[in-house]
């Protein structure tokens, strides 16, 4: 499986603390079943330390690293981008950021709080720079929770949606909703979001369980590789062949 969201660069963000704690999370990840994961740190005001240009160069130390202790995971970079730091981010500054710095595809963060109306052209003007946006985690935001046409308006404009694994197999607000929109197709990837190793946050494999199995694979696996290769997305290979589903957002 491919893991598109992680803060598994040390000593960057909140994540892991130093190169041991990351090799410790790397072989978590490996034993969980991952092969590939990105390194999303935080691009955002509260994280000024953390230079763009620098995340390939912090990769390849950590790719080498994870090498020389047997750890058998490849390590793409990216950034969990926020929406007002891409405003203010050069087009390098956003090439960098995105996967694998090919300038396609860039991981961006939902905002905790409620949504501002200006969300969506903020969105927008990242879009219209030439990037394919992956929305982190709408799931967890209240303002999607009560309002989840907000979200498929963005779905049907070719935003991609990331849930996350722990929303997946957890229950409340958030698990509703991901289930949900996994359900009628409307989101794309199932990520891990990983902080730390033996953080008890639920793994991609568990997050595959939890839902049918052929959509499970799609999103852990078939979507992310496109992702990165900034390729279209392959059809989705849903056993009942059904358009998505509004229905259930309608009320
Ligand atoms: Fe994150």
């Amino acid at each position: 499986m491919i893991d598109l969201h992680s803060h598994l660069l040390p000593g960057l963000d909140d994540g892991s603390p130093d190169l041991e704690a990351a090799i410790a999370l790397a072989r978590e990840a490996v034993s969980n079943g991952v092969t590939v994961m990105a390194a999303t740190p935080h691009l955002r005001a509260d994280y000024p330390a953390i230079q763009v240009a620098d995340l390939a160069s912090h990769v390849g130390v950590l790719q080498a690293a994870l090498d020389a202790a047997g750890v058998g995971l490849r390590v793409v970079s990216g950034g969990e981008v926020d929406v007002l730091w891409a405003q203010s981010a050069t087009d390098e500054d956003l090439r960098s950021a995105s996967y694998g710095g090919r300038g396609t595809d860039l991981l961006v963060e939902t905002p905790y709080g409620e949504l501002p109306p200006i969300f969506e052209d903020l969105l927008f003007k990242i879009r219209v720079r030439g990037f394919r946006v992956l929305l982190a985690h709408p799931e967890r935001n209240r303002s999607f929770q009560q309002d989840a046409a907000r979200l498929l308006r963005l779905v049907d404009g070719d935003v991609l949606v990331q849930v996350t694994a722990a929303s997946v197999v957890g229950g409340g607000r958030a698990g509703k909703l991901a289930q949900r929109l996994i359900a009628d197709g409307n989101a794309h990837v199932i990520a891990g979001d990983l902080h730390r190793a033996g953080g008890g946050r639920a793994s991609l494999r568990e997050a595959v369980a939890a839902v049918d199995p052929v959509r499970g694979e799609w999103m852990t696996t078939a979507v992310p590789a496109a992702i990165l290769e900034g390729r279209p997305l392959p059809p989705p290979p849903f056993a009942d062949a059904q358009p998505r589903k509004r229905g259930w957002f309608r009320r």
